[in-house]
């Protein structure tokens, strides 16, 4: 049975709740075990308490040695100045040893993000997190054209083919529209069906 893990961080929940649909992307491909999980906060707890984050986040905290254990992994991120945030580089910087040992070469790995306004960075944080994910040796999966999303001129939506993605306003009051949903859904299933014919 191939295994994905959906992987994010989230402040103020945008990204959490893309994880989630990601994640049911995933559970409606039959034969695929998916895990939601997060990874840890880095900010001290009053930055925490000061900038009210969401900290009823239901997702146990990953570790990064496990990430060793997966077929697939779907990576959610906040921008910050149009790249990663600094929760998920510090857990990936702690991913060294599974390099050396080849741990990620030839496994899945796709990225999702989510930025504050509309050209604040959602392609660039998601092709910049492509480069480590390279550098792992992974198989980068983006979400095609043939997710009919991508194409809705109707409202404003994130989302690209480098992956599903969210705006949040500046002042986080706009969650993930439907189709920005439909978007992550999309990914977690397009990823699912893959990893499904290479592992299992
Ligand atoms: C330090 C910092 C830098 C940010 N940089 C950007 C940016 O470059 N472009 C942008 O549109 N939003 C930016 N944002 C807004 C966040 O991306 C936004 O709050 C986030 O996507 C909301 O998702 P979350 O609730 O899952 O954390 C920034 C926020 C912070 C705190």
């Amino acid at each position: 049975m191939a295994k994905v893990l959906v992987l994010y961080y989230s402040t103020w929940g945008h990204v959490e709740r893309m994880a989630q649909e990601v994640a049911e992307g995933v559970r409606a491909v039959a034969g695929v075990d998916v895990t939601l999980k997060r990874v840890p906060e880095t900010m001290p707890p009053e930055t925490v308490a000061a900038i009210h984050a969401k900290t009823d986040q239901a997702a146990p905290v990953a570790k990064p040695e496990e990430l060793g254990d997966y077929d697939a992994i779907i990576f959610g991120t906040p921008t910050r100045f149009g790249n990663m945030c600094g929760q998920m580089r510090n857990f990936l910087d702690q991913t060294g040893a599974l390099w050396q040992q080849g741990k990620l070469v030839g496994k899945i790995g796709s990225v999702f993000a989510s930025t504050a306004t509309q050209h604040g960075g959602q392609e660039t944080t998601i092709t910049s997190f492509h480069t480590t994910l390279f550098h792992h040796g992974m198989i980068v999966v983006g979400v095609p054209y043939a997710c009919a999303g991508l194409t809705n001129m109707d409202d404003i939506s994130g989302g690209s083919p480098y992956g599903a993605s969210t705006l949040s306003k500046g002042d986080g009051s706009r969650m993930p529209s439907a189709n920005e949903l439909a978007i992550a859904k999309y990914q977690g299933q397009h990823v699912a069906e893959i990893a499904k014919k290479m592992f299992g």
